[in-house]
């Protein structure tokens, strides 16, 4: 039987909180480390970032022997290739995603969508109410907690809560949190989060570094690739093992 992916995206209204790093950061992770087939559409027109991501990645993979030898022999081990990926906008998303799982000859179980903020793009909400679950990055800096709370709420009061779209859950989570920062902050947040209804994930992912690592002809351990999963260390103390398993079983995967 032939079964519908799931329709999943880190969405906020805020840019810059992490719903491209965390699409790449996730699809990479489920895809090439713990074999469920993803695909991405990439809907922030016209910057298209995670595209252009995957063709600096693939153009290290042709020209560089250490990033060779290293997508030859994850090849030979999972035994399948990279996640596709498609150029959209907000407005042909779902039609572009569509057609990609039609015309993929393997099963898809996961298509993660790359959206703009929803600030001033055309398409981003009707998109949204399609989505399975949607996931929204939050960081505790006063602007941003105030607009995604507004957004959370509103796309809460006016869709999903109401049944007026397919979002079978939405989860805030914290990010960019700094070590420094006090607990109590945090769960005074929290409590506003449970007061005005919405949900927030367990786990709080920190601000590191490591974020911006990426493939180059350093060749040092990458965390964000397009063909390759977060690398094991750098996985260590980020939380994004804990977020995927979290997610995970949300999602009931
Ligand atoms: N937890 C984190 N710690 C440190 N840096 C992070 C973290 N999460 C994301 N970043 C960095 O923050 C920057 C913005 O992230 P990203 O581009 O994913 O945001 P975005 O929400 O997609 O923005 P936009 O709205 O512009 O599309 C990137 O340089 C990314 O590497
Ligand atoms: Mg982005």
């Amino acid at each position: 039987m032939e079964q519908k992916p799931l329709f999943i995206a880190f969405s906020t209204q805020k840019g810059g909180v992490g719903k491209t790093a965390f699409t790449v950061l996730l699809s990479s992770y489920l895809h090439y480390q713990q074999g469920k087939s993803i695909a991405v559409v990439d809907c922030d027109f016209p910057q298209h970032s995670i595209m252009e991501m995957r063709k600096r990645d693939q153009g290290l993979v042709i020209s560089d022997p250490h990033f060779k030898r290293m997508a030859y022999e994850q090849f030979k081990e999972i035994g399948r290739k990279a996640f596709p990926i498609v150029s959209s906008n907000p407005i042909d998303a779902l039609d572009d995603a569509k057609r990609l799982v039609s015309d993929s000859k393997s099963k898809i179980d996961i298509v993660f969508f790359d959206l703009p903020g929803t600030m001033n793009s055309k398409g981003v909400v009707s998109t949204l109410r399609e989505m399975d679950y949607i996931f929204a990055p939050v960081s505790a800096d006063r602007l941003v907690l105030a607009s995604t709370l507004s957004f959370a709420s509103s796309l809460n009061e006016n869709l999903i809560s109401i049944g007026k779209s397919s979002v079978k859950g939405m989860y805030l989570f914290w990010t960019m949190v700094d070590g420094r920062e006090k607990t109590p902050l945090y769960e005074a947040y929290d409590a506003a989060i449970g007061e005005l209804g919405l949900s927030l994930l367990n786990t709080r992912i920190p601000d590191t570094k490591r974020f911006r690592r990426e493939m180059d002809e350093t060749h040092r351990a990458v965390f964000r690739s397009t063909v390759f999963p977060p690398d094991k260390q750098l996985i260590k103390g980020s939380n994004v093992d804990d977020l995927v398993a979290e997610i995970s079983q949300i999602i009931k995967f």
